[in-house]
């Protein structure tokens, strides 16, 4: 377990670091808040021992904003001899624990050990609960956090109604699975699962790859052709990325949900379809409607229901579900994260979701060659993504310098006249920046960034 204790006092942070050193920790301290936050956005911790008392940053601001980056960090937290009122918000705020000054350090141990054990039986009983409540679904959707739960929820009661389901949700988040879903759990699931992509299709052809057409309809139409919808009958069409859809289409679309009915191109005749509408954008298709970029009587006729995708950095504890998920998906052999490199992993902020970690999941096992991912097996732009997003100017170009340097070497195998051509600087400089950013060598300088 690597810990992190944060102590304004000298003397109380040496020799509890000594202790635990001892005891056969990973032990780093900080004197101070914003120490405390430097170490922690550059290394993995598992628990956090923090002084309530501090001059520049308490132990409450300093737990919340770490409690944000990382969710599932622990936290003991050292009070004031008899301030139960502190304990008592402290446990509210979320840590594990807290603990009177003057510190018992057997006591110490103890509660760290207590933590140990949780975090073991935390992972069971999260193993187990998953298990439970995905068991009805027709497919897997693993998560554990309340937004995903709420989501399933949704889907299960509006999934066997007959009215038109929107999602919203950024991407990579899962519209399409959640899609899926609602089709296997509603009263059309015998019937076919027919998507059209909206932003996908060039906008002469979407008629006829909407409605279908006659043959001769129109110059390269050698034979009649059904269209999605009617593809799609008795069935679900899911039209994906809807906010694409050209205006001067949306008329045709709304007559075909209004009226349940369609014409192919070039012929008169009306055809009766009964499709369950699902669609799907990453856009404010809200906001395009107020705007006059999207018809509102179209927006309302797919907005029955809404179900609303949160982002995967808004609901961290997902993580290592979905990475035990893709690994049993992807690996042919057992292969799991060391703490190091989950704690890594939940600081970063995933811009592309849950496909983003399916394709470092995929990415880093091609690459690894044991059974453990440490943080060293894990992409480039996360191991350096909280470095670079955090702290001034001159930080986090230092930071970054620091980056393009070690991937330079890295790519040329530390071999640093290749390295420094390729940076376009002398050898010299190369060195000199070297040693003042305390590059040494792949393992050690990797590891302790
Ligand atoms: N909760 C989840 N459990 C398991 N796999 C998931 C989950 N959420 C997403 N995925 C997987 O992540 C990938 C992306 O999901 P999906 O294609 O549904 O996203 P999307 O929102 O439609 O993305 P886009 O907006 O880019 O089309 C897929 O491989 C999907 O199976
Ligand atoms: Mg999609």
């Amino acid at each position: 377990m690597n810990i992190l204790i944060v102590d304004d006092e000298k003397m109380q942070r040496d020799m509890l670091k000594g202790f635990l050193v001892k005891q056969g920790y990973e032990v780093t301290s900080a004197e101070n808040g914003q120490n405390a936050m430097d170490l922690f956005l550059q290394q993995p911790f598992q628990l956090v021992i923090l002084d309530h008392k501090m001059p520049d940053m308490n132990g409450d601001e300093l737990f919340a904003k770490i409690k944000e980056i990382n969710p599932l960090i622990h936290a003991i937290m050292i009070t004031a001899y008899g301030s139960v009122d502190t304990a008592v918000e402290v446990m509210k705020m979320g840590a594990d624990d807290f603990m009177e000054k003057p510190v018992d350090l057997l006591q110490v141990l103890d509660k760290i050990r207590m933590i140990e054990q949780r975090i073991i039986t935390q992972k069971e009983a999260d193993d187990v609960a998953e298990i439970i409540e995905n068991q009805a679904l027709p497919i897997k959707i693993a998560g554990n956090s309340q937004a995903v739960k709420d989501v399933l929820s949704l889907v299960q009661r509006l999934a066997p109604t007959p009215w038109a389901v929107l999602i919203r949700g950024e991407t990579g988040t899962g519209k399409e699975l959640i899609a899926r879903l609602v089709h296997l759990l509603s009263n059309v699931n015998e019937g076919p699962f027919i998507e059209i992509n909206c932003g996908a299709v060039p906008e002469n052809l979407f008629e006829s790859e909407l409605f279908g057409h006659e043959k001769g309809a129109f110059t390269g139409a050698a034979s009649a052709r059904k269209g999605r919808f009617e593809l799609a009958d008795n069935g679900t069409i899911f039209l994906d990325e809807i906010g694409e859809l050209p205006l001067n289409l949306q008329p045709k679309l709304l007559r075909a949900i209004q009226e349940k009915r369609i014409s192919r191109v070039g012929s008169e005749k009306d055809i009766d379809i009964n499709v369950r509408i699902v669609a799907a954008t990453n856009r404010e298709l809200r906001l395009m409607a107020e705007q006059g970029l999207f018809r509102e009587d179209l927006f309302f006729r797919l907005n029955v229901f809404e179900i609303e995708i949160p982002p995967l950095r808004d609901r961290k504890e997902d993580i290592p579900i979905l990475v035990d998920f893709f690994l049993d998906r992807f690996s042919p052999r057992k292969v799991s994260f060391d703490p190091d490199a989950m704690s890594t992993l939940m600081k970063y902020t995933f811009p592309g979701n849950v496909r983003e970690l399916e394709h470092i999941i995929q990415r880093t096992i091609t690459l690894v060659r044991g059974s453990v991912i440490t943080s060293r097996d894990l992409p480039l732009e996360i191991r350096y993504h909280q470095v670079s997003q955090q702290g001034t100017l001159s930080q986090r170009l230092e930071a970054l310098e620091k980056e393009l340097i070690i991937s330079a070497l890295e790519k040329y195998e530390w071999v640093q006249t290749k390295a420094a051509d390729s940076l376009g600087i002398s050898e010299r400089v190369l060195r000199y920046k070297m040693k003042k950013n305390k590059i040494k060598n792949l393992s050690a300088v990797l590891w302790k960034l």
